[in-house]
This record gives structure tokens, sequence and C-alpha cells, in this order.
């Protein structure tokens, strides 16, 4: 009698504990998963000091919490196979609260860049390349590198160089996957790399909305 009431509870209390993570995000959570997890790579407020690696404070959420998803089910591409192993493991009501977490940070600033490339990038960022079918980047990632919340368009403002060519190329070799990167890809794979790194350097220098002034 006594084993029958207590299984019936832990099968409710399992059922709630479902519903609840379906439902609201725990900031507090997500700060502590950052400082114990993912700090150690990308910054203690979602500012990598690695180039190669990304930032994310200010980043949306909800793209955020996609590529986790990719990483953890494993359809992303890890150059450095250090992604995966990270996400693997999170539940996603862990995933949605670091994701929120990060989304409340003040963004990256601009970078500093060889100016000159960055000259010949912001063309192609605004007006894409016409004669290469090559779409402008704002009409997706925003005038000011500052993406669309809701769509899964990131932000690229401030995000560091080298992070961004890699992607780009990423996308161009195929090996970045996503289950809507169609529109990277053809973006990318139209584009030489001279234009892959002078649209990379015009990103990292643009100045996100909210970032604040140095
Ligand atoms: C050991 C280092 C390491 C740790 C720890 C780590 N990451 Fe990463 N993360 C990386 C690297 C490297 C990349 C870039 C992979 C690539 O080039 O595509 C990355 C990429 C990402 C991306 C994709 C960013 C984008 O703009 O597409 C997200 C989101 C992310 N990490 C979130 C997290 C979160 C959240 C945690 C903590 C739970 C975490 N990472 C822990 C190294 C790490
Ligand atoms: C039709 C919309 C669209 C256009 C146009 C577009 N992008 Fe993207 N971009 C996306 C989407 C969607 C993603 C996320 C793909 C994924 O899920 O992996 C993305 C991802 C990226 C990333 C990876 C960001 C990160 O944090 O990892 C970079 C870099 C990028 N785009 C640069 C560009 C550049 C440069 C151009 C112009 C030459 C451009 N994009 C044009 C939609 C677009």
């Amino acid at each position: 009698m006594y084993k029958r009431t207590l299984t019936g509870f832990t099968a409710a209390a399992l059922m709630l504990g479902a519903a609840s993570a379906q439902a609201e995000v725990d900031l507090e959570q997500g700060k502590q998963l950052n400082n114990q997890v993912c700090m150690a790579c990308h910054g203690p407020k979602g500012i990598s000091q690695t180039p190669d690696w990304p930032s994310h404070a200010g980043q949306h959420s909800d793209y955020i919490v996609h590529q986790m998803e990719l990483f953890r089910d494993q359809n992303r591409w890890d150059p450095q196979g250090l992604m995966t192993e990270n996400a693997v493991g999170l539940s996603d009501q862990e995933i949605r609260s670091v994701a929120a977490w990060l989304e409340d940070q003040t963004p990256p600033g601009p970078r500093e860049v060889d100016e000159e490339l960055a000259s010949r990038g912001e063309s192609i960022y605004h007006a894409g390349i016409p004669e290469k079918d090559v779409a402008s980047c704002a009409s997706c990632h925003g005038p000011n590198g500052e993406g669309v919340p809701g769509a899964q368009f990131p932000a690229v403002a401030g995000q560091h160089k080298p992070y961004l060519s890699q992607s780009l190329h990423g996308f161009k070799s195929e090996e970045r996957q996503s289950d809507r990167n169609r529109m990277m890809r053809d973006t990318a794979g139209r584009m030489s790399e001279d234009e892959i790194e002078a649209v990379s350097a015009y990103m990292a220098s643009m100045e996100h909305p909210e970032a604040e002034a140095e």
C-alpha cells in the first residue's frame, strides 16, 4: 500500500517536472551553468577572448538554443570538437536557461580590424554581390549586424573575425550543418576567399546598437 502511493507520487512529480521544464527559463540556473561550464571558453559574460571562438553576449536566445541542439544531436560541424561534448547531457531546460541569460548580457563592442579590408566588406554586407547573385547580408543579419530575434538570424556585429570567416568557410565547404543552412551555403558558396575575409572584417568592426560604448 505504502509502496503504491509512493510510486504514484513519484510519477506525478516527474510529470509535473516535465511540464514545468517546457514552460519556464531559469536565469539563475543559466548563470550558474555559464559559470561552471561555458565561461571557460566563451568568457564570464559571454564575450570570448579567443579569436576562433564565438561570443554570445546579446545573441538571440532562439538562435543559441537552436545551435546548442544541433551540437547536442551532433548535427553541427565542430572543427575542434569542443562544443559537442559540452552540449551532450544538457537538458532542454538548461539550454533554454543559459541561452536566455546570455541574451541578457551586453553585446561585444566593435573590434579592431584592417580598415581597407573592412571597407571592401562594407559594400558586400549592405549591397551583396549582385553579379554573383549573393544577397545583401543586411537583409537577414540587420543593417547594424544585430540579427533578427525569433527568426534565428544571428547577430554578427563585434563577433571575432577569425570565427566569422571560419563559419563562412564551413558553410562554403558544406561542413557546417543546419536544417536551414541553404541560406548560408548558397551565400558563402558563391564568395571568393578575399570576399569572405573582407566581409568578416567588416562584421567584426560593426557596432551593435546595444553594445556598451568603450
Ligand atoms: C572547451 C571550450 C568550450 C566550452 C566549455 C563551451 N564551448 Fe561553446 N563553442 C566552443 C567552440 C570552439 C565553438 C565554435 C565551434 C565552431 O567553430 O563552429 C563554440 C560554439 C558555440 C555556439 C555557437 C555559436 C554561434 O554563433 O553559432 C554556442 C551557442 C555555444 N558554443 C554555446 C556554449 C554554451 C551555452 C556552453 C556552456 C554550456 C559552451 N558553449 C561551452 C567552445 C566551447
Ligand atoms: C536569407 C537570409 C540570410 C542572408 C541573406 C545571409 N544570412 Fe548569414 N545566416 C542566416 C542564417 C539563418 C544563419 C544561421 C544558420 C544556421 O542555423 O547555422 C546565418 C549564419 C551566418 C553566420 C554564422 C554566425 C555564427 O554566429 O556562427 C555568418 C558569419 C553569416 N551568416 C554571415 C553572412 C554574410 C556575410 C552574408 C552576406 C554575404 C549573409 N550571412 C547573408 C541567414 C542569412
